[in-house]
């Protein structure tokens, strides 16, 4: 199969110029000024910008969470990324208590396969990693699933102690692999709780009142000091605030390998949506929680001055019917996480580009080849260059949308952005060299996804 995108403005992290891109089969094959070669499909892509697929590294497709799951599978959860322009998502296996990190891998392998519409690839949630199980995080690395998520929140269910938390860093260091970390200080967090609920303070807004800055921030400082004593890199996941914002930088200035992402969530939602009416505050429940908003220029600015390198959405969707509703008279059950694949990319478009924070090749590499970089995809995902992936999207940075659930693709009943009108749309995109998206309509199949083995972690950045 020979494609021809023809007209269009190709945009990379660091280009920016008009030419007509050639695809043979999956692979960018030729790129240059009108291009006179056949194909069996030409695209017009004038007035567009050409772009590389969105790469969403922290996603939870059907994960296991407070007695339920999330309510997008890999089927209609990589059906809705690619409708938002974003050709490859990292999903989070688990480690069950007791488990081998190769059967919880295989447990997602068999959720995943034959489902996705999209490539894909994995991180591990390790769970539980006495010192006989490290060996088996060398094997994984070997497989192509070179980063593992910690997590310093959750006592008794996620949560690792430091001496875990030092052990893998150890090893993934050692072997080429990146350890993601969730830095909240949840033994203090659940303290706080306690007492809330001993006060009879219930309702969804305790869940952020609950969870202080300062306890992301002791986290995050905790985590990066960690690393600095094992000798590893360490990339902190959704970061949400000024103070845990601080933390990264100051490491950064020091020229350790410290990296973080935040998420769409905590730059366009604050603390003022757990006030609303009844349990409407129930479908922002996420950790970290939302902020208070003068958080969210500071996030901004990171993101502008690379002390963030990059934008995930933490998607781990839970219906407000039925799911959420589980909390509804114990924020402490409602299950953790909110919607978000299919709208990162316009989202960043439309903060960051259109209302001037942050140029279009930052949009790239943030939303697409800084993922790449960082979690070993990079030459063949996160660039539009000749002999990488044909993973393009054609996006209409003049048009808008509003964002509603009556239109998005997503399985859940309720949108976080529910009214809200953003400028850049995603036209057409190709997977693979495959058109899966065409004018809004959803042209691929599902089961096409590649399960994609990354590399180590090569210090790109
Ligand atoms: O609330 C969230 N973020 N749910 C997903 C699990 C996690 O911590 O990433
Ligand atoms: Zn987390
Ligand atoms: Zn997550």
């Amino acid at each position: 199969m020979k494609t021809l995108i023809k007209n269009g403005n190709v945009v990379t992290a660091t280009d920016n110029y008009f030419a007509d891109v050639f695809i043979e089969d999956d692979k960018v094959s030729v790129i240059g000024a009108r291009l006179d070669i056949e194909a069996d499909k030409v695209i017009d892509a004038a007035g567009k910008l050409v772009i590389p697929g969105g790469i969403d590294p922290h996603t939870h497709m059907e994960l296991p969470f407070g007695g339920t799951s999330s309510s997008d599978d890999f089927r209609t959860g990589t059906i809705a990324a690619a409708h938002g322009g974003t050709t490859t998502i990292i999903d989070f296996a688990v480690q069950a208590h007791g488990e081998s990190l190769k059967q919880a891998v295989d447990n997602w392998h068999a959720k995943a396969e034959g489902k996705t519409a999209i490539d894909y690839g994995f991180h591990l949630i390790t769970t539980d990693l006495p010192d006989e199980r490290v060996p088996e995080m060398k094997d994984l690395i070997g497989e192509g699933i070179s980063s593992f998520k910690l997590f310093m929140a959750y006592p008794g269910v996620f949560l690792s102690d430091d001496a875990t938390i030092y052990r893998a860093m150890k090893a993934a260091g050692k072997d080429g692999g990146l350890i993601c970390m969730h830095a909240e200080n949840g033994i203090v967090i659940n303290e706080i709780i306690k007492n809330a609920l001993a006060e009879g303070k219930t309702a969804p807004k305790f869940h952020a009142l609950t969870r202080p800055t300062k306890a992301e921030a002791e986290g995050v400082h905790r985590a990066i000091a960690i690393a600095e004593m094992a000798e590893a890199p360490v990339y902190i996941v959704h970061l949400s605030c000024s103070d845990a914002l601080d933390e990264v930088r100051e490491a950064r200035d020091l020229g350790l390998p410290a990296y973080a992402e935040t998420c769409p969530q905590y730059l366009f939602l604050d603390y003022t949506h757990y006030e609303q009416e009844g349990f409407e505050g129930a479908k922002f429940v996420m950790t970290p929680p939302l902020r208070e908003k003068w958080n969210q220029e500071k996030l901004w600015a990171g993101l502008r001055t690379d002390d963030l390198q990059v934008v995930s959405t933490d998607h781990c969707p839970f219906c407000f019917k039925e799911q959420k509703e589980l909390g509804l008279n114990d924020f402490t059950k409602i299950p953790n996480g909110g919607p978000g694949v299919e709208h990162r990319m316009s989202l960043i478009y439309n903060g960051g580009v259109a209302q001037g924070r942050i140029s279009v090749n930052r949009f790239v590499e943030l939303t697409s080849t800084a993922a790449a970089k960082i979690f070993g995809l990079f030459p063949r995902k996160g660039t539009i260059a000749v002999g990488s992936d044909a993973d393009i999207v054609i996006f209409d940075a003049n048009a808008t949308q509003t964002l509603s659930a009556s239109t998005h693709h997503m399985n859940v009943d309720y949108s976080c952005y529910e009214g809200m009108t953003v400028q850049g749309a995603t036209k057409t995109v190709l997977s693979r060299g495959r058109v899966v998206i065409e004018e809004g309509k959803f042209t691929g199949k599902a089961g096409d996804g590649q399960f994609l083995k990354r590399g180590t972690f090569g210090g790109w950045y």
